[in-house]
């Protein structure tokens, strides 16, 4: 069974970005995966203490949380364990000044100790995973608050489907949008079928460090290939000092 997850992030559960989401988890469902909605607004999620700067093994998540300071004093443990448990997640977004709602940033900054511990366990929590996201405004900004969260996704191990985005702009009711019906809807499909092709293949963890011998030999490869870049280019461009 293919567990996706839609994470909601407007204080507004009958808004677009819910709409939306639904819309999503429905094509989900069609797909043969099981599916849950939670609204982040009821979970309280605080601000990071960013306890990775000081040093990075600061910052992990183990299941008894004892380490992290905001062990039980809200509700991301919660939703962490609802990741954790699913092997899709869609998150949906109201557009908020150009960027996707503070409660969203709130969790993706706090989704760092799930992150992290590819320096505790050799692996991100998150590696593997396939993430969709939706933002929706009523002017301007969808893109931008796509851009951010998409980036952040797969700097986090998660894999991005082909249409894995939806976006609309607008004062009125999405579902009369036909496009953006359409978009959700193929957003959900495409979670759950890219999730069934990386089935398998999932096993070794999709980041690892090049050890130091790796390192010298490829930073030596590339500096030759480079030099002989440049002296071609110099023989092209004499009028180069
Ligand atoms: C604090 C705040 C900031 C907003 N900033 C933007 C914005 O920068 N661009 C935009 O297009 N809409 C902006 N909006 C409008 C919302 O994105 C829009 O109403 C959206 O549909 C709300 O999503 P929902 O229906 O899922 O709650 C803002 C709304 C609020 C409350």
């Amino acid at each position: 069974m293919i567990r996706v997850l839609g994470i909601h992030a407007s204080p507004r559960k009958y808004g677009n970005s819910f709409k939306l989401l639904w819309i999503a988890l429905r094509a989900a469902e069609n797909e043969g995966a099981e599916t849950e909605i939670i609204h982040l607004y009821d979970y309280n999620i605080g601000p990071c203490f960013a306890c990775y700067s000081d040093y990075y093994l600061n910052c992990r998540y183990p299941k008894e949380r004892k380490e992290c300071p905001l062990s039980g004093v809200d509700g991301f443990g919660e939703v962490a364990e609802k990741i954790l448990a699913s092997d899709a997640v869609v998150f949906s977004t109201p557009v908020y000044w150009f960027m996707a709602s503070g409660v969203l940033k709130n969790l993706f900054d706090r989704m760092t100790s799930l992150e992290n511990m590819i320096y505790h366990v050799g692996r991100s929590l998150l590696d593997g995973k396939v993430a969709g996201v939706i933002a929706v405004g009523e002017e301007a900004g969808a893109a931008m608050a796509l851009s951010w969260a998409l980036l952040t996704l797969v700097n986090m191990g998660f894999h991005i489907p082909a249409w894995g985005t939806t976006y609309y702009h607008g004062k009125g009711d999405v579902l009369e949008d036909k496009q953006a019906v359409s978009d959700a809807y193929n957003l959900g499909l495409n979670i759950v079928r890219a999730t069934k092709r990386l089935r398998g293949s999932n096993e070794a963890p999709w980041y690892r460090f090049i050890g130091e011998d790796e390192y010298e030999s490829l930073v030596e490869e590339a500096r030759k290939v480079a030099e002989k870049n440049k002296a071609e280019q110099r023989r092209e461009r004499p009028w180069l000092k």
